[in-house]
């Protein structure tokens, strides 16, 4: 079919595309094509960065199909076994896959990529590994690597989930923090990963200070990037162990432990950095039937220590298996103590 498209270097298509797609003029109806050394874009105006619209024959994109599960060829039997959803992190997918399913992940991949235009590739999920939390991921379908920007809450993220952890989930949750920021706080992220919830921060409030701490090599590189990418002055990026680094940092009015299999781990190191008015964001994975005596023994345990604290506030942030869930709790240190 016949429609309005910009012809680009190949060189440059993905950055135009992905401008295109944040100006909204990215005409998602028609797959982008190729011709010779060019990459015809179609969009919805007469011209875009110097190149001049003109017509070329360009696929329908099947939005009008919202259900990739209507385009898989996959056997009768396997059906019912085809993923429900999938994450979304910028421009590429996260799919898992059932074991008899894998011999179609590419068939899989394709009809994903029919029915959501704005997808680049889609990778194939083996879950998050070792201390740094990253993905073992295939490329199934598409183009490019893993490495994506993520936009959340207005703020430009760049990760790339092979590398460093990165969960799109949590972005109420970075927002509700940076709710409670108050102009000049220093935040600590004793987790940090890419350091959204720092640059979230940074974006909607007036910390003086923050501090995005991870364990993580590569995490340096996105750290910066998202610093440059959302022009962040006030945020240091530090890679080494949270619990022996923040001893040497200012102390902080909030600290953001988001290391749901371990953190209350580091729970006293949070605390002995922490301001008496200030307030530890803990992220927890735990039996649900557990929620009680967790709290007792946390509080008794940081009594131990000399450390009294006690849940100013706790949520259920999202169901992990049939009996555990993922819960943030709010922290404040309690009366006089040795903080
Ligand atoms: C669940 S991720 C959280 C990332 C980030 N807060 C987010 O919301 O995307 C936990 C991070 O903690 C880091 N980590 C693990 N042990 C650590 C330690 N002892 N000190 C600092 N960072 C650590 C991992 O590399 C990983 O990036």
């Amino acid at each position: 079919m016949m429609v309005r498209c910009i012809r680009v270097p190949r060189s440059e298509g993905e950055g135009i595309r992905r401008a295109l797609m944040e100006d909204g003029l990215l005409d998602l109806d028609f797959r982008i094509g190729s011709d010779g050394d060019g990459i015809l874009i179609p969009v919805r105006c007469d011209a875009y960065r110097g190149y001049a619209a003109e017509e070329a024959d360009l696929r329908p994109s099947n939005r009008g199909e919202t259900d990739y599960k209507a385009l898989v060829d996959v056997p009768e039997e396997l059906r019912e076994l085809l993923p429900k959803s999938f994450d979304v992190v910028g421009d590429i997918a996260l799919m898992k896959l059932e074991d008899a399913l894998l011999p179609y992940r590419t068939a899989i991949g394709e009809a994903l990529m029919k029915v959501t235009p704005n997808i680049r590739a889609v990778f194939l999920d083996g879950g998050v590994k070792g201390e740094f939390r990253i993905r073992d991921l295939e490329k199934v379908a598409g183009t490019g690597t893993s490495e994506t920007i993520h936009v959340e809450s207005g703020a430009r993220m760049k990760t790339d989930p092979s590398k460093v952890y990165f969960n799109p989930r949590l972005a109420t949750e970075r927002e509700r923090v940076a709710s409670l920021v108050a102009d000049g706080e220093v935040v600590i992220d004793m987790f940090a990963g890419v350091a959204p919830f720092g640059t979230v921060i940074c974006r909607h409030a007036r910390p003086s200070a923050v501090y995005s701490i991870d364990l993580n090599p590569e995490c340096e590189y996105f750290m910066r990037e998202n610093m440059r990418l959302n022009r962040i002055g006030n945020m240091e990026c530090i890679i080494g162990d949270a619990e022996e680094t923040v001893a040497g940092l200012p102390k902080a009015d909030r600290i953001i432990m988001n290391l749901p299999q371990m953190a209350d781990r580091f729970l006293a190191s949070a605390l002995r950095a922490l301001k008496p008015s200030g307030t530890v964001h803990l992220y927890k994975i735990m039996e649900r039937a557990d929620l009680e005596s967790f709290r007792e023994e946390t509080a008794r345990r940081m009594a131990d220590e000399g450390l009294p604290m006690r849940f100013v506030r706790e949520s259920e942030l999202k169901t992990y298996s049939p009996t555990m869930s993922v819960y943030a709790f709010d922290i404040c240190p309690d009366g006089v103590s040795s903080f």
